[in-house]
């Protein structure tokens, strides 16, 4: 790839607001939010991300990581994204048990993003916020594709996670007339539905067991915890034919069997997932791909083929999403000179 018109127009429009290779731009989360980036916003935002994914319009190694105790992870997610001038890397962390410990959330961190002609950094911003967004908009995006008339949505974790995915779900399930939740905190449902509720049309029902949700849901997500050990919650048996299975946590809240025997099974990145096995994060073994979230929503492969078909739709992050939604984020911070400005 060369130094194109494009990228030095790019490298000029910065250069009017910031001094390239002096100067980057600093954000809190709380000016990440202030940027007023809509849902959807994310939502675009993140189909751009995906299907530039698909169409193999992007760089992102897989994730490497480092692991200071068992079942914690610190990732470093680097990718490029040309049609969007983006390049960064983010540098996040999962410590599932923080809210238990230290009531902290299970996933913070940073995003560095860098000007492409010289390669200078020129932002450094909260990502958690980018985090709870774009997760819920692969989610919903996929489920979009895979099942654009469910009428039944049910989730599990009613965390950050839950409660954005709660959001997201009726702006691109346009037919929804149910959704259930389930959490094994009371507490976590009742804030949901606190939260929720009044910002959407559709009823939210507050689940019994993970048993009633399965059975009575088309499309069903999870973010609850990921561990290599999969708790395998959901058991087998209470899953049928023609459901979309979209898991955020990788594999541990569902029984393996499902993601096994089901007539296709979607992951974000093959690469990803790949390394995620070789993490011991499938000790079952990584069931057989079908093809990546970003070629279903680019047209290059298949997605649902029939109604009777049982979809599970994996999607672990991808840095192309985290890199897109943060360039527009910094724009905005650049146009409207928000942010501190930190010396090089
Ligand atoms: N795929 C991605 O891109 C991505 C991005 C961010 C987070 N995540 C993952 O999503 C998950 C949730 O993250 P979060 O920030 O919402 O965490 P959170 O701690 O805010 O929420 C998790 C919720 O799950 C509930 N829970 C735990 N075990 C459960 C079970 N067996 N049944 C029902 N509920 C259960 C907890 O009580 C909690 O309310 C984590 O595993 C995180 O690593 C994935």
């Amino acid at each position: 790839m060369k130094i194109n018109a494009d990228i030095i127009a790019d490298r000029n429009w910065i250069l009017e607001k910031l001094e390239i290779g002096k100067e980057m731009v600093y954000l809190t989360k709380k000016e990440v939010i202030d940027m007023g980036i809509t849902e959807e916003d994310v939502l675009n935002l993140t189909k751009d991300a995906l299907i530039e994914h698909g169409k193999k319009e992007y760089e992102m190694p897989a994730k490497i990581g480092v692991h200071p105790f068992e079942e914690v992870f610190f990732h470093a997610m680097p990718a490029y994204i040309p049609s969007k001038k983006a390049v960064g890397a983010k540098w996040i962390e999962c410590y599932p048990f923080n809210p238990s410990k230290f009531s902290l959330p299970q996933t913070t961190g940073l995003l560095i993003l860098n000007d492409i002609s010289s390669g200078c950094p020129i932002a450094l911003m909260d990502s958690t916020w980018i985090t709870a967004m774009r997760t819920p908009a692969v989610t919903m995006l996929a489920a979009e594709a895979l099942h654009p008339d469910a009428e039944t949505f049910g989730m599990f974790g009613c965390g950050i996670q839950g409660i954005e995915h709660v959001k997201y779900s009726v702006r691109t399930l346009k037919k929804l007339k149910k959704i259930y939740v389930y959490d094994t905190k009371e507490e976590a449902m009742d804030n949901l539905i606190r939260e929720v509720q009044p910002k959407i049309g559709v009823e939210i029902i507050k689940g019994k067991n993970p048993e009633q949700v399965t059975k009575s849901c088309e499309v069903l997500s999870s973010a609850t915890i990921i561990l290599k050990e999969p708790h395998a919650v959901v058991k087998d048996e209470w899953v049928s034919k023609g459901q979309t299975i979209l898991p955020c946590d990788l594999n541990t809240f569902w029984d393996p069997v499902t993601s096994k025997r089901a007539d296709k099974y979607i992951v974000d990145s093959i690469e990803e997932f790949e390394l995620f096995n070789n993490m011991g994060y499938f000790p079952d073994g990584l069931p057989k791909i079908s093809c990546e979230t970003g070629e279903m929503l680019a047209g290059v492969n298949k997605g649902r083929e029939n109604k009777e078909e049982l979809i599970v739709c994996s999607n672990i992050g991808m840095a192309v999403c985290d890199v897109v939604v943060g360039r527009e984020i910094l724009n905005r911070a650049l146009v409207n000179n928000v942010g501190t400005r930190l010396e090089l």
